[in-house]
């Protein structure tokens, strides 16, 4: 793992870090270009402009490892309204949670009936919910509850990292669900035995899994891979593979971050493939924040450009 990525990454999980960055008015800054605003009405206002551009959008809240079960109550309220406000503006928004900010540190079991109360609402709507992936210590009680709840309900999707090396037997035993997989490559810091060390292995995963699910989803009714990354290699080596096997553009949909790869997105739209834009918002940002920079040391130097010029 590159040395700036191991930094940021631990500069992520910093307390004192986190209080002193969020004083800065150059940080803010430099966050306002990967989220519209901190308000769910910013995030909103986002989804609709992105609409009318014929692109669909995820919302999330940012925060993450509440301590009180009080807080995961509150997450889930507020997402239930986000769902309200989805359907009553007629928005082509899904959301997406992390289930520890539905209380599973703190009671798996409560932290499910959350997540259901979301994903019936969902149904009401006809909208989906997306389960993020977290570090790797959660993805058995996470593919666990997501199993469940895909028991009641083809409104929840879930997301697989293709950095671990455990996710093509992950991706085997969901398979015959017909489930909705977002596969991204995995923002967190994993140790060798869990996650490839090399990039090359990672985006040789990335392609593999996302072959074999695109190759089975003829086959399985339902399907869907959100194709959830900013890499043009990627985009082109998976643009061929759904060309040459035919996979029908049911099967799959383009998924990037609010503000990152924007030409891309544009080329992808313009040759009428679906995307889908996930826009963060909430006052939690900068764990979230601190990942986007480890991804990109360009970014790093970015927010350096603000400093000088702030
Ligand atoms: P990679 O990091 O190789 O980047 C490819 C290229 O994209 C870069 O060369 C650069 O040009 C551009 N790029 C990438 N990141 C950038 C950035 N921050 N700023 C500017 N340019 C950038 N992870 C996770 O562990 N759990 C999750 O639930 C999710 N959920 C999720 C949803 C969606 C919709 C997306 C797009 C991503 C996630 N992720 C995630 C994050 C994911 O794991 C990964 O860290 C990022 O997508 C970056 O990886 P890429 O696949 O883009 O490739």
């Amino acid at each position: 793992m590159g040395m700036m990525r191991s930094v940021l990454l631990a500069g992520s999980q910093s307390v004192w870090l986190r209080e002193s960055a969020m004083r800065y008015p150059f940080v803010r800054r430099s966050v306002s270009r990967f989220m519209p605003g901190e308000r769910l009405e910013d995030a909103l206002g986002a989804a609709g402009d992105l609409q009318r551009e014929g692109v669909g959008t995820i919302l999330t809240h940012l925060g993450e490892n509440l301590t009180d079960l009080g807080q995961a109550g509150e997450v889930t309220r507020h997402y239930l309204q986000v769902l309200d406000q989805v359907a009553g503006a007629r928005l082509d928004a899904q959301i997406s949670v992390k289930l520890t900010q539905l209380g599973l540190d703190l009671d798996a079991g409560l932290c499910f009936e959350n997540l259901m109360a979301l994903v019936k609402r969902a149904e009401a709507s006809r909208n989906l919910i997306w389960i993020d992936m977290e570090s790797s210590g959660y993805v058995d009680v996470t593919l666990e509850l997501f199993r469940r709840a895909r028991v009641e309900s083809p409104r929840v999707g879930v997301c697989l990292q293709a950095y671990l090396r455990r996710t093509a037997a992950d991706l085997e035993s969901l398979l015959p669900l017909g489930p909705a997989i977002r596969l991204v490559k995995g923002a967190y810091m994993e140790p060798p035995d869990r996650a490839f060390p090399r990039k090359r292995d990672v985006d040789e995963n990335y392609f593999a899994l996302a072959a074999r699910f695109l190759g089975a989803s003829t086959r399985v009714r339902g399907a869907l891979l959100g194709i959830a990354t900013h890499d043009p290699r990627l985009v082109d080596r998976l643009q061929a593979f759904v060309a040459s096997a035919h996979v029908p553009p049911a099967a799959f949909e383009f998924e990037m971050l609010y503000g990152i790869q924007r030409g891309l997105q544009r080329t992808l739209r313009g040759q009428g493939r679906r995307l889908r834009v996930l826009i963060s918002y909430g006052e939690h940002w900068f764990p979230w924040y601190m990942r986007r920079l480890a991804e990109r040391p360009a970014n790093v130097l970015f927010v350096m450009k603000n400093v000088l010029a702030g």
